[in-house]
């Protein structure tokens, strides 16, 4: 069994990011600039933003940090997102999900430019994606095909499942194992809360991808021997002996499933760490102007 270090891969990339920002701006060329936009005070969303904003500065880039209460008006909120928009310093820019209740998160992400939209959720990078074309990629799922890449792991023709269907994550980490690409050329099966045999899908599996959000989900009984398994899930729970009061854990049993695997990722370490290196790559691009004018 190989534990994926998701941790030691991300730490590479980002090095590997701050040395071509540094040629970039030893030939006179701008610093990449990413934005984010923090609503209220959610303690994972702070959590993500501080660690999004600290990536920023190991890659070189410039960042700026854009905080409203949660009582903001969708007005105010959509007028940053233009302002933004407009900013031609400003390469890429995120605004932080969930939103308040009172704000429409489609709305929103809408209204990002799509030449800025360094998380990829924008309806046409949402549909460049679908097709092949060059466009920005949700992060976590592209951060895990950067992990598949980077342990060589063979992917093409193998039976890939997919647990969860939300946009950020199982969709388009659904179209990326199926596309004709390597990593890619899965065949791949995404279970939801409706699948009628999850756990027979699960057995059938060379790959298991879990992102629905339930920890400990994914038990030793529903795993082939020497399966691949990625475990996005990050659910927090108490735990009196951390000095946060709590800690993340998996969709995957871990400690019961890793002896059956020939590749999984822990949580933490694994999957986490790529996304938000996933995030800088894609303002690398932004910043270079290397996927749109
Ligand atoms: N909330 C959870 N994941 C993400 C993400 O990747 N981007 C943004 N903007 N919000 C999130």
């Amino acid at each position: 069994m190989t534990l994926i270090d998701g941790k030691a891969v991300s730490a590479q990339i980002k090095q590997e990011i701050a040395a071509e920002v540094e040629q970039i701006v030893a030939a006179g060329g701008k610093r990449p600039h990413l934005a984010a936009i923090l609503v209220g005070h959610d303690g994972g969303s702070e959590t993500y933003v501080a660690n999004k904003v600290k990536a920023c500065e190991a890659c070189g880039f410039k960042s700026s940090l854009i905080r409203y209460e949660a009582d903001v008006t969708e007005a105010e909120l959509l007028a940053k997102v233009e302002e933004l928009n407009q900013d031609a310093d400003v390469d890429g820019f995120i605004v932080q999900l969930p939103l308040p209740k009172h704000i429409s998160e489609q709305k929103v992400i809408e209204a990002i430019d799509y030449r800025k939209d360094v998380d990829g959720f924008h309806p046409i990078n949402v549909g460049r994606l679908a097709i092949g074309l060059p466009c920005y990629v949700s992060a976590t799922p592209n951060g895990i095909i950067e992990l598949l890449r980077r342990y060589n792991i063979e992917t093409s023709g193998k039976k890939c499942v997919v647990l969860g269907r939300s946009n950020i994550v199982g969709k388009p980490m659904a179209t990326l194992m199926m596309q004709k690409a390597n990593p890619g050329d899965a065949t791949v099966t995404v279970c939801h809360s409706h699948s009628r045999d999850l756990k027979k899908e699960c057995q059938e599996a060379d790959i298991i991808i879990a992102a629905i959000g339930k920890p400990n989900f994914v038990t030793a009984d529903m795993v082939k021997e020497g399966a691949v398994v990625i475990d996005v899930g990050t659910t927090r729970v108490p735990d009196a002996t951390k000095k946060s009061g709590f800690r993340l854990n998996g969709d995957v049993k871990f400690d019961e499933v890793a002896p059956k695997c020939s590749f999984i990722t822990p949580v933490p370490g694994g999957v986490g760490p790529m996304t938000i290196v996933s995030l800088m790559k894609n303002t690398l691009l932004a910043g270079k102007k290397a996927i749109y004018q």
